[in-house]
């Protein structure tokens, strides 16, 4: 049998994916403010989720400063969009501002407010939700992810290794609408680098 790589972080750490200036950008404000963005490797598994699954129309949780939700915006098909929720005025500012930057502006839609009130007022259909708000949330607001993804439809949530994700990781292991994997992973620049994502289709 083959040897595993030794020191395999320090090894997947050379093949973090290359991004534009503007991304660079993000990231070093992001580290110089404690804003905790899912990093290159995380954001590039982003694009090619969505790129794979042909999403048209995507739902983020938790916008922050919009560095997620370029990657996401990068791989629409044409006539695609991206919705964004986002608590605070000020963030929401700020990633709009991004788009603008990035020319996503026409492709990215930021609401702000309370995610789970949003949703529930929410009646459109997507292809794919990003879940990546204050991990409390992420249970309650899987009935939402049900009614709003399409059967089919992948939901992506970051950061599942906190505690408060616990409840939402039990949930959506039991319950038949979902096939469900949890991912303890190492990721290169992602807050923290190691920690867990959740892959999901809707299949009910
Ligand atoms: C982890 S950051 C999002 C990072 C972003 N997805 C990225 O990687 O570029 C979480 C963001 O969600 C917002 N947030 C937290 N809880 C929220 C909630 N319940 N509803 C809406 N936004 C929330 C926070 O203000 C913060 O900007």
């Amino acid at each position: 049998m083959s040897a595993m790589i030794p020191d395999m972080e320090n090894y997947f750490r050379g093949f973090i994916p290359p991004r534009d200036a503007l991304l660079l950008a993000l990231e070093e404000e992001a580290a110089r403010e404690s804003i905790p963005i899912v990093g290159p490797v995380v954001g590039e598994l982003l694009y090619i989720l969505a790129r794979a699954a042909g999403a048209r129309n995507i739902l983020e949780l938790g916008t922050a400063s919009g560095y997620s939700a370029i990657y996401l915006a990068r791989a629409l098909p044409p006539g695609g969009k991206v919705i964004s929720l986002e608590l605070s005025d000020a963030m929401a500012s700020r990633a709009r501002a991004n788009f603008l930057k990035a020319g996503l502006e026409k492709l990215v839609e930021v609401r702000e407010g309370q995610a789970l009130n949003l949703m529930a007022a929410m009646t459109a259909t997507f292809d794919l939700i990003f879940l990546d708000i204050d991990k409390e949330s992420y249970a309650p607001a899987l009935s939402h992810c049900r009614r709003l993804l399409k059967v089919g439809g992948l939901l992506i949530a970051d950061n599942v290794g906190f505690a408060g994700a616990d409840a939402f990781n039990r949930e959506i292991c039991s319950q038949k609408s979902w096939r469900a994997v949890h991912l303890l992973s190492f990721l290169p620049q992602h807050s923290p680098e190691k920690d867990g994502l959740t892959l999901a289709v809707r299949v009910d």
